[in-house]
């Protein structure tokens, strides 16, 4: 074991999460083969067969399993000694590893710069993914911090909740509701619908209502992406729910229409989150408490298309526009 170095436990680490040389290869930005020999070395190094192959999949064998409990010890060890030398340095630098679900990508970087500005020396990796990827983060315990807008079951989590998410029924300008006020929800029935993926949190709770009022829509596509569903909306596939901040930068004066249906919006909020147990460094805790105190602030300045009045403001205008 004296002759493994840590840029293989690193690698071993990945292949190890995501039982592929591959996905730890594009994780790691290295090659496949680097990844295998990485990997066989470190075996050679152990003595013991660290991963079984079975099909396509690795299956860690005992020895892997005991290595990869080891490396998570150690990669912890580590971070916390970062910590501590970022702490005694102040926060003049450090790393912040944040994950986040995919409504908040149009808010947090906006969010990231001035805090960025404040303390140049900090590093941030920002991971942008689904409702279902970041449980499987928490539960890798792989970031500092997460932004979410349902809490997961799990209740080793800590919650803050910080801004509103609210979902609506967004629509192309031609579709033939818009305009209408207080449309019943049984309109929707065999709706042209675009959904977003299995996984997704939007997905989730769209699925809630409309089981509940007993709604079929006609699914025509699924996809994976909240932009993609907007030119699929644009392209007149049909219409979706998304998050309003899907459209913070057009509103409703460009492509789309928010439609005024019964029931909705779906009202949501983003939380932000860590584990319980997580020791938070002192870039985290600065992070935390920057979004509690003053992301409304920068809310306000970014998102004017927010909150209950602006919605209601801009439903107004969509059926102006509408009607025009
Ligand atoms: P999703 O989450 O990407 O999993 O749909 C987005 C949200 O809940 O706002």
């Amino acid at each position: 074991m004296i002759h493994a170095t840590l840029h293989q436990l690193k690698v071993f680490e990945a292949t190890a999460r995501h039982g592929s040389f591959t996905r730890a290869a594009e994780e790691l930005y290295l090659t496949q083969p680097t990844v295998s020999i990485q990997v066989k070395q470190l075996t050679k190094a152990v003595g013991l067969p660290l991963f079984e192959q079975i099909g396509k999949r690795l299956f860690l064998t005992q020895a892997g399993q005991k290595l990869l409990e080891t490396c998570q010890e150690i990669f912890e060890g580590l971070s916390q000694f970062e910590m501590a030398v970022a702490d005694l340095k102040g926060m003049k630098q450090g790393q912040l590893r944040l994950a986040v679900i995919t409504t908040a990508k149009y808010f947090v970087p906006r969010l990231l710069g001035p805090f960025c500005h404040r303390y140049p020396g900090i590093d941030i990796s920002l991971k942008v993914t689904n409702h279902q990827h970041i449980q499987e983060r928490m539960a890798n315990n792989e970031d500092d911090l997460y932004i979410i807008s349902q809490p997961p079951e799990q209740p080793d989590l800590k919650i803050y909740p910080f801004l509103e998410n609210p979902l609506v029924v967004l629509a192309p300008k031609s579709h033939p509701l818009v305009g209408q006020s207080k449309i019943p929800i049984t309109a929707l029935n065999d709706e042209p619908f675009i959904m977003r993926e299995p996984g997704s949190g939007t997905r989730q709770a769209v699925q809630k209502l409309l089981e509940t009022h007993k709604i079929d829509v006609k699914v025509r596509l699924e996809l994976g992406s909240n932009e993609a569903i907007k030119q699929a909306i644009a392209g007149g596939l049909g219409i979706s729910v998304l998050s309003q901040h899907t459209i913070i930068s057009e509103g409703t004066t460009g492509e789309f229409a928010i439609l005024d249906v019964e029931n909705f919006p779906i009202e949501r909020h983003w939380y932000v989150a860590h584990l319980a147990g997580k020791q938070l460094s002192v870039v985290a805790e600065s992070f935390l408490e920057y979004l509690m105190e003053e992301s409304h602030e920068l809310a306000e300045k970014f998102l004017p298309n927010l909150g209950r009045d602006s919605l209601k403001q801009q439903l107004a205008k969509t059926a102006v526009s509408g009607a025009a």
